[in-house]
């Protein structure tokens, strides 16, 4: 009889790959959750972290692991969601949406916003005061949704620690805010909880940019900082979503290490600035 030789593999590299193929095929046939086309170098990272966390020896390990385990899968998605945010991150983004895009909803007579990937929602709290300061927040509706539902939890509290105010502060005077900050919340227990004005026609809701459908059609699409951990496949199949969700002459807008350049809806849109990640759908 012959040996057996690997057919197409060459290196542990290879091997390595293939075992991280049959967990995200596994996680996705057993619990329908598709982390299979999320950016390779990150997620494999956050699968290894979860070995070591877990004490097992092998991602095969981990696989029936996660199988048997639904609580370990609950870990593991965990790892893969990726919830750094701050309130008015990247101030000149919103202030050239302060100045630019603000002059466009105006002239609309209701305003509905889409943050995707908004995590515990300090950009969704920051467009709100955005909005009320410029007088458009009571004609708008802020669709906020993300993958998971403990960040959505905090989102919906709107409580958020004091240490991060210093920064905060900043952020808001630099994205051209009018007042002082601390009015927009009240200090209880080290922790702020931001006016309930902002958060009144605001909807939280659980939605995954990966397999669930447009479910309205919006002014404003923002999903900043979600697209970076998705492959170029993956990209595009969002951008398709997006396309499809925003009105004509809708905005998008961007996170600033991501693009709509190499997507095919990327003529489907006027630059309005390509420092701020920002875009009008034109057709
Ligand atoms: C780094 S945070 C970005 C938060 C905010 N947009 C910002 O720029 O500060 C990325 C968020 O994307 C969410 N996310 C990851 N995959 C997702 C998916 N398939 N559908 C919806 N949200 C997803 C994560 O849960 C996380 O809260």
């Amino acid at each position: 009889m012959n040996d057996i030789k690997t057919a197409f593999t060459s290196s542990p590299e290879d091997l390595e790959k293939i075992t991280i193929n049959l967990l995200l095929q596994g996680i996705y046939e057993w619990y329908g959750y598709d982390y299979r086309d999320y950016a390779y170098h990150s997620i494999r990272r956050r699968i290894w972290h979860r070995v070591h966390a877990e004490k097992l020896n092998s991602i095969l390990e981990l696989l029936d692991k996660v199988l048997h385990h639904p609580d370990c899968m609950q870990r593991l998605t965990e790892d893969f969601s990726i919830n750094v945010t701050e309130m008015f991150r990247d101030p000149s983004f919103f202030l050239y949406f302060r100045k630019e895009v603000i002059p466009i909803l105006r002239t609309y007579p209701s305003i509905r916003i889409w943050h995707a990937g908004c995590s515990t929602g300090e950009e969704v709290y920051s467009m709100a005061i955005l909005l009320q300061e410029e007088g458009l927040y009571d004609k708008t509706k802020i669709y906020a949704t993300d993958i998971n539902t403990k960040v959505l939890q905090t989102a919906k509290n709107g409580l958020f620690p004091i240490s991060n105010m210093k920064k905060y502060t900043n952020n808001y005077l630099e994205a051209g805010g009018k007042r002082a900050f601390s009015e927009y919340y009240k200090v209880t227990n080290h922790k702020v909880k931001f006016d309930s004005s902002l958060s009144k026609n605001i909807v939280f809701a659980q939605h995954n940019l990966v397999t669930d459908r447009s479910f309205n059609e919006f002014h404003v699409i923002l999903c900043r900082n979600v697209l970076i951990y998705f492959n170029k496949d993956l990209q595009a199949k969002v951008h398709e979503l997006f396309h499809e969700s925003l009105a004509m002459f809708g905005i998008l807008g961007l996170g600033d290490k991501e693009t709509i350049s190499f997507t095919n809806k990327a003529d489907c849109y006027k630059e309005l600035s390509g420092k701020q990640k920002l875009y009008q759908k034109i057709k």
